[in-house]
């Protein structure tokens, strides 16, 4: 089918328990092999580009491989602009057919967050695209003082509920991106989420919650999380670490044709995004 708009699956999900899996992709191998992963579980799915990717493929490829396979497809694919705090980025993205766009402002001052995010989502209101902001800030596990639930103050900016009502009422965003304790990468210590600041979060935000990552989080904090109003949960590394360490096997051997070297790649990579679906409980949703 062709590609959906995120304002008709994550309010479902929120409505019924579970999140969308947005998975981040970062070649071109891995498009029609999640979006099989997805059929087979039945599952909705958000694929997703960050800046690197779009520097690394480009707006045209990304669009018309995920259209195609898409359009194959049996459940519904949403294609999602991650990251993004260029203005001009977001506006490739809109050209481009991308159903869903992430108005990045968290590392700057609260009112010129809300001025860049108003901004975009007038822009990609305009063009029928869905906006997801963020408030707070989560940072990645490599920046000092980022350990998982410590809330280092330096880095670590925790989302406040009373402002991300205000945050969401002034931009018009469709998702809210909150910070409650976990890091971008891989986590040193178990993370801890702050799951009261979530549920009050949720008591004052009238859109679908959004979880950066994804990665590591056990499951049953996942879970919790879910519970309290999360509707899409971003995975990237763990992703990454599965198609490279396939590959890494694969090329051990004596196999020079990139079609055979690369099946080892994406069959991690699909065992990964078919255990980030079951995470999710979005499996057998479609
Ligand atoms: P992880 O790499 O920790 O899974 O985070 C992914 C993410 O939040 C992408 O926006």
């Amino acid at each position: 089918m062709p590609l959906v708009d995120p304002r008709e699956v994550l309010p479902r999900a929120a409505a019924a328990g579970y999140a969308v899996p947005a998975l981040n992709f970062h070649s071109l191998d891995m498009v029609p092999a999640l979006l099989e992963v997805a059929e087979a579980e039945r599952s909705p799915v958000i694929l997703q580009a960050s800046k690197g990717t779009i520097d690394f493929l480009g707006f045209e490829a990304i669009a018309a491989v995920v259209q195609a396979a898409a359009r194959r497809c049996r459940v519904p694919v949403v294609l999602h602009l991650d990251h993004a705090s260029e203005y001009g980025l977001i506006l490739g993205a809109l050209r481009h057919g991308f159903t869903s766009v992430m108005a990045d402002g968290s590392s700057l001052p609260f009112e010129e967050n809300v001025s860049l995010t108003a901004k975009v989502v007038q822009a990609a209101h305009a063009a029928g695209v869905a906006v997801e902001g963020e408030l707070g800030y989560v940072p990645r596990a490599a920046e000092p003082g980022a350990e998982a639930g410590s809330g280092a103050p330096e880095v670590y900016d925790f989302t406040r509920p009373e402002q991300a009502e205000e945050f969401v009422a002034r931009t018009g965003v469709d998702s809210l991106a909150v910070a409650v304790g976990t890091v971008h990468g891989l986590y040193r210590e178990t993370p801890r989420l702050d799951l009261e600041r979530l549920a009050a979060i949720r008591a004052r935000v009238p859109v679908p919650l959004v979880l950066h990552g994804g990665s590591g989080v056990p499951a049953e904090m996942l879970q919790a999380a879910i519970a309290r109003g999360v509707a899409k949960v971003n995975f990237a590394t763990e992703l990454k670490h599965a198609w490279t360490g396939g590959l890494r096997a694969a090329l051990a051997g004596e196999e020079t044709d990139p079609r055979k070297v690369l099946q080892p790649a994406l069959r991690a990579l699909q065992v990964e995004a078919a255990a980030k679906m079951r995470l999710c409980g979005s499996r057998g949703r479609v």
